[in-house]
């Protein structure tokens, strides 16, 4: 299987929208059956963060991994490769879910019919959008009382700026359900049994307008679904695959992955339309997925995933070439090649050894430390990849020790954890006391948990003088200058990057006004 066969994607929703559930389902769908199970339980716990926080020690940190790869054909029978990345899906923000939409080439939107777009989707979105990501909707829960879908449709549409295009449509939602029917195939799914699942009741039609449609629903569903359904047609744009694959049009279908109904057609659909791996931005040139020789970069380092061992996880997306085992990769952290001797293949919860990979896929590199994340991997160590960020921290925080004698031990954990990107730390120009900051609480939680579990530092978190911090860029005079006046408010990070901190979101502004030649970045593209 090659390049054009790969789909690496991801879904993005707000929690509770059924992110869990449809995984579950395509994993099914992928007839990665015994895992569905897994997955449920896994969603289960994250509900409750004492138990999401217990499970996480008890495995050592990650059970918020990853990666599931699965198979299936497409309408023509073509084998598709299927890598979904997991965004976690707690209500916090990490940087984690943002990096990990770096390496997708496309997303799946879910959401709640009965509710529509929530903070989270929207920040997700925004996030996708940066990067011109392809996004399929999946309107969910169509089995439940829902809104109507003409204004879901247009809320899409007005909040995230996009041209929608609806694919099917549900005749009826809640008690009135009775199925859904899709466009381009005329096929109208029904519920059926007493768990009023979709089991393979369905029907294909000539369109709307066929009288057989009166034999398979009632007469009031059937006039809506006429009614609607036209005007749906009529009223959004046509599916344009340029405008979808540009990130300026989202084909929208309505379903119920709890109940089975537009899964089949959401992963048909990613199949047919969703890109093949994309170029990737890289200087000094972006690098293509034909390229011959293997490139790809690191977006997540996972700690413990074996609490025997010590070990991190590594996890690169392969952006060119052909990946082999035991193949020799310089990173671009280092610049000392390493041989990639395990490479790991995450078919779901089974791991692997892959004995070669292609762009598009995902592998976990077992290493003690020397791989970062936002390393460029590459075989001819000429490349560095690009856009892959970092974010302002929305919290900062100082780190306190219980027992001061533990210096040493707090600065080496420290170093750690934001080189495995679990925090970010700030070194301030004035002052020893180094600030951390991250994008959400969890990453706090996560930071007091395992400093104690792994390092034995018992440390507390004090409220920091500063609120949020900016990447400084600009000529070196203009640097010197403004450090002169502002060094209480300076700091570095850790790769020696000039960050400014600053008291508010307002005090950002007011600097930028009185700073004009220099830029205050809440990015910083590693
Ligand atoms: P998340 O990962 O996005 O947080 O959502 P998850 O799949 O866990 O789904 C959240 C809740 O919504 C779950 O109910 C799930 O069963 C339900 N759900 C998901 N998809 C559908 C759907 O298509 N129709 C209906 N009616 N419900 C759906 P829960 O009660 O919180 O959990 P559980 O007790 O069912 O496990």
């Amino acid at each position: 299987m090659t390049t054009a066969s790969r789909r690496t994607f991801a879904i993005i929703s707000h929690p509770d929208a059924g992110k869990t559930t449809l995984t579950e389902k395509l994993l099914l769908e992928g007839g990665a059956i015994h895992l569905a199970g897994e997955v449920k339980a896994r969603g289960a716990n994250r509900r409750a963060r004492s138990d999401w926080m217990k499970i996480e020690q008890q495995r050592g940190i990650s059970v918020t991994s990853s990666v599931m790869t699965f198979e299936r054909a497409d309408r023509d029978g073509n084998v598709i490769m299927f890598n979904l990345l997991d965004t976690p899906g707690h209500e916090d923000f990490s940087e984690d879910t943002y990096r990990t939409l770096t390496a997708v080439d496309s997303a799946v939107m879910v959401i709640d019919a009965a509710k529509g777009i929530e903070p989270q989707t929207r920040k997700l979105f925004e996030v996708c959008r940066l990067r011109n990501v392809p996004i399929i909707t999946f309107v969910n829960k169509v089995d439940r009382e829902g809104r109507d879908p003409f204004a879901l449709l247009d809320e899409v549409a007005d909040a995230l700026a996009l041209d929608v295009c609806p694919m099917n449509w549900p005749v009826g939602m809640g008690g009135q359900f009775e199925g859904i029917f899709d466009f381009a195939t005329g096929t109208l799914r029904q519920p059926s049994g007493p768990s009023k699942e979709y089991e393979g009741k369905s029907a294909t039609f000539s369109g709307l307008d066929d009288p057989k449609l009166a034999d398979a629903i009632s007469a009031e569903g059937l006039a809506r679904l006429r009614e609607e359904g036209e005007l749906a047609q009529a009223g959004y744009e046509p599916f344009d695959l340029a405008a979808y694959r540009h990130g300026d049009l989202t084909p929208v279908f309505f379903g119920s992955a709890l109940k089975l109904f537009g899964v089949t057609e959401l992963i048909d659909a990613i199949s047919a339309h969703a890109p093949p791996p994309r170029e990737q931005p890289a200087e000094p040139a972006p690098i293509s997925p034909d390229r011959s020789d293997v490139t790809g970069f690191i977006f997540k380092v996972q700690a413990n995933m074996d609490p025997q061992h010590r070990d991190r996880i590594a996890f690169m997306r392969l952006c060119s070439g052909k990946f082999r085992r035991g193949m020799k990769l310089t990173p671009s952290g280092t610049g000392k090649p390493i041989a990639v001797h395990s490479p790991i293949l995450f078919f779901a919860q089974d791991r692997e050894l892959a004995d070669e990979a292609f762009p598009g896929d995902i592998i976990g590199i077992p290493n003690h430390g020397t791989l970062r994340v936002g390393d460029t991997l590459s075989e001819k160590a000429d490349v560095r990849i690009t856009g892959l960020p970092n974010f302002a921290p929305e919290i900062l925080r100082r780190v306190a020790l219980r027992d001061p004698t533990k210096t040493k031990q707090l600065r080496k954990a420290l170093d750690d954890l934001s080189e495995e990107g679990v925090i970010q730390v700030f070194y301030p120009e004035i002052g020893s006391q180094s600030i951390i900051g991250v994008v959400g609480q969890l990453q706090l939680d996560v930071l007091i948990s395992r400093l104690e579990a792994e390092y034995k530092v018992e440390a507390v978190l004090e409220a920091s003088p500063f609120d949020t911090a900016r990447w400084l860029t600009g000529s070196e005079a203009a640097l010197r200058n403004f450090a002169d006046y502002n060094r209480g408010n300076l700091a570095k990070d850790r790769d020696g990057n000039p960050v400014y901190m600053a008291k508010s979101a307002w005090d950002v502004g007011y600097q930028q006004d009185k700073n004009p030649d220099l830029t205050f970045s809440a990015t910083k593209e590693r």
